[in-house]
């Protein structure tokens, strides 16, 4: 998928979305041969790849550079998220962000949260740049939500996330992700909007699916959220890899002649 067009059309047809995370170009290349429609560089980034706790230490300038490591490896439609309070500091903070991540090669930006952003949204729109806005569980706003809970649990919060979507919708954001909130609010949400919606930890309904590629390959096993399936056991994998490059080395297995020049 290259570009908002084709993922608009996804929901007119009635066909799911398949997002992934991604920030460096090894995996880039990968996404790219794969049946992944559409690509993420995510603030999640500061965690998986920088070992911060949470989100709030990615910088523009992570951003940026992941970014453009990322469209080296694949032609596929990338959002790149706004990182933290980048948004929160005028409008030329924020366009100054969105220029250097487009510049750096994605297509969109992804905002979090609704409040104190519609007018924004409506700028970058028009000023030519797609929006994704984010809903539910946003990281960014971990401290105020007291962890990584589920949210619109309570009649007053799913309405309020009911709302917020719409505002959205309006504002002009071409995609919604909505991140851990209750499969039944995530149906009302997605029938609601003409928009995408692309879920995590959002239930069956939502007209995609995002995920953390090094969470689904595995790679960490102290994290197993419900809503994460993992799709290989890569931390076993690439361990018992080492740990065989390590034996045969002191072994004298490897390398041999084979590995060696005349
Ligand atoms: O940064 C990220 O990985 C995200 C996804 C969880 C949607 O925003």
């Amino acid at each position: 998928m290259k570009n908002i067009h084709e993922f608009l059309n996804k929901k007119k047809k009635n066909e799911k979305i398949t997002m992934i995370t991604c920030y460096d170009f090894s995996f880039a290349k990968i996404v790219q041969e794969s049946k992944i429609d559409i690509v993420l560089v995510g603030d999640s980034v500061a965690q998986v790849i920088h070992g911060h706790p949470n989100t709030l230490a990615a910088t523009t300038g992570m951003m940026a550079l992941h970014t453009q490591a990322v469209a080296r490896g694949t032609q596929k439609l990338i959002v790149s998220d706004m990182p933290f309070l980048s948004t929160r500091k005028g409008i030329k903070t924020a366009m100054d962000s969105v220029h250097r991540l487009m510049k750096a090669g994605a297509s969109a930006v992804k905002i979090e949260g609704a409040d104190g952003h519609l007018e924004l949204m409506n700028h970058i729109i028009q000023s030519g740049v797609p929006v994704m806005g984010h809903l539910g569980l946003t990281p960014q706003s971990i401290h105020q939500l007291g962890g990584p809970k589920i949210q619109g649990r309570s009649e007053s919060q799913a309405e309020k996330l009911i709302r917020d979507a719409v505002a959205l919708e309006k504002a002009g954001c071409f995609g919604l992700v909505l991140e851990c909130v209750p499969a039944e609010l995530a149906k009302k949400i997605t029938e609601q909007l003409s928009i995408p919606t692309i879920g995590i930890g959002a239930g069956i309904y939502t007209d995609g699916q995002v995920l953390v590629l090094q969470d689904m390959l595995g790679m960490n096993p102290e994290f197993s959220p419900k809503f994460l399936k993992k799709y290989s056991d890569s931390y076993q994998d690439q361990l018992e890899a080492l740990n065989q490059y390590a034996d045969e080395v002191q072994k004298k297995t490897f390398p041999t002649k084979e590995h060696s020049y005349e």
